[in-house]
């Protein structure tokens, strides 16, 4: 897996290509349109944190970012000043055990592929422990290959629900329409339901 100090060295590097510099736009449009502002958000490897820092300034109070890249958690923290200290987990997210059953949502925009394919169970076993009866996940993923072994690591509809339909019932995974330019027909947008019983 791309270790901590890989991440830190992109950003220290400025070479974030995957940081569009403002909130995705089918997260602001999900946001914007979404009224429960009390649930807890978590949107992990939040990296510049627009899309944090949005959903708390637009209302959502119990938002939580993570990232284990010091250099991400300081850029965000100076972005978003007042983006509460106690929310933001500066933490490898693999090994999040404090917060199970925790969340009513989880927030995906580009750190699913940031993670090698190997891991992809264990992001799966993991948002599943960290959200709540009922919680869902919504978001992007790309729906393009890559063929490289370093990050973004795409994949396909069904490589994606394979993985994702034994622990959540998919409620939409289809082409993203209003994707930014550079990314338009090469995004899903996703929402899944935590399940309530699994079949062993
Ligand atoms: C491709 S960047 C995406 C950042 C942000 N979501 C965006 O769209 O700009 C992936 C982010 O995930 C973070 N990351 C990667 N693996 C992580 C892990 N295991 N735990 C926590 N953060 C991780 C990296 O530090 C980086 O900020």
């Amino acid at each position: 897996m791309p270790s901590n100090k890989y991440w830190n060295d992109r950003y220290l590097n400025d070479d974030i290509g995957w940081d569009i510099g403002e909130i995705s736009r089918p997260i602001k449009h999900w946001l914007d349109n979404y009224k429960k502002k009390n649930k807890k958000i978590l949107i992990p490897g939040g990296g510049s944190g627009f899309e944090a820092g949005y959903a708390y300034e637009k209302g959502f109070k119990n938002t939580y970012y993570l990232d284990f890249s010091k250099v991400a958690v300081n850029k965000f923290k100076k972005t978003f000043p007042s983006f509460p200290e106690t929310q933001i987990i500066s933490k490898n997210f693999f090994s999040l055990s404090d917060f199970n059953g925790f969340f009513d949502i989880i927030i995906e925009q580009t750190f699913f592929c940031a993670i090698q394919p190997s891991m992809r169970l264990r992001y799966v076993n993991k948002i599943y422990d960290l959200l709540q009866k009922n919680g869902i996940v919504i978001g992007l993923l790309f729906n393009l290959e890559f063929k490289k072994d370093t990050p973004p690591f795409g994949g396909t509809k069904k490589d994606y629900k394979l993985i994702f339909e034994p622990k959540f019932n998919v409620i939409k995974m289809e082409k993203c329409i209003n994707s930014i330019a550079p990314r338009a027909k090469n995004e899903l947008w996703f929402c899944l339901n935590k399940k309530d019983k699994i079949l062993l």
